[in-house]
């Protein structure tokens, strides 16, 4: 399995995908709110996408996906599908997955957003989850190896009694959307593909309260825990330097060494 390692030109355009990503979970912020639907908020995405940025909204239509935006709402894990039936309330919690399509380039990045007055115990795993996220950038460099990145995560969420998402990953990423390497978030230290500078790739752990068990509902895209317990999500596109990493999805609000 050959991985392919990215120019310098070709990381600046994933940089410029990269940042529109961004930008459009900072364009959305002000609209997660207690009594908005997950489908207005797709509809500003897409509306931003298309008329500010003149870019495609990767999601729609790929593999039959209509929408632009994932909205994964408390229980649901990954890929919930915007509705104007699902509408936020007070004390939800909710990732908003995006990927922007910009020259050919994808760049692809979701955060949690707290609606309302949250409860501790939820605002402790998004807390968690987007740690175990800056833990595993921070061991990316070339030398290092996939299994470190999962190993990082899997011990950071397992040290706060929470379990790791193993039926979905991140991946590699580029002019193709999922592409090789799979990038697991459990895993071996020392194990594993070995990081090259040039590599990009996204990681993007699921971190549930209770077990790491899913059910996929029968619309064909909506992921739950199995056990109705709260699960989060953070993901970001990055690119392996000579000098360790680039985040190509950072937001204004963060700051990578
Ligand atoms: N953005 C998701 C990921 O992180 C994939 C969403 S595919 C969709 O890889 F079709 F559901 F939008
Ligand atoms: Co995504
Ligand atoms: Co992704």
């Amino acid at each position: 399995m050959a991985i392919n390692l990215k120019s310098q030109q070709e990381i600046d355009c994933m940089r410029t995908a990269g940042q529109l990503a961004a930008e459009v979970l900072d364009v959305v912020t002000p609209f997660v709110v207690p009594g908005a639907s997950t489908e207005e908020l797709d509809k500003i995405c897409f509306k931003h996408i298309t008329e500010v940025q003149k870019a495609v909204p990767a999601n729609v239509g790929y593999r039959g996906y209509e929408k632009t935006i994932c909205a994964s709402v408390n229980q649901v894990i990954c890929h919930g599908i915007p509705s104007p039936n699902k509408i936020l309330k007070d004390g939800d919690i909710i990732n908003i997955d995006v990927t922007v399509l910009k020259d050919g380039w994808h760049g692809d990045t979701s955060k949690m957003f707290l609606v309302g007055k949250t409860q501790p115990h939820n605002e402790r795993l998004v807390k968690v989850t987007q740690e175990c996220l800056y833990k595993a950038i921070e061991v990316v460099r070339p030398g290092a190896r996939l299994g470190d990145i999962g190993a990082v995560i899997q011990q950071h969420a397992e040290q706060n009694h929470y379990s790791v998402v193993e039926d979905y990953c991140g991946h590699g990423i580029g002019k193709v959307y999922h592409d090789e390497p799979q990038v697991l978030h459990y895993g071996k230290f020392g194990t594993g593909l070995e990081l090259k500078a040039g590599m990009c790739f996204t990681i993007e752990p699921m971190i549930n309260q209770g077990k790491k068990h899913t059910k996929l509902l029968s619309d064909g895209w909506t992921v739950e825990t199995k056990d109705g317990r709260n699960s989060a999500q953070w993901e970001h596109t990055i690119a392996v330097t000579e000098q360790g990493f680039e985040v190509l999805t950072q937001r204004s609000e963060e700051n990578f060494a």
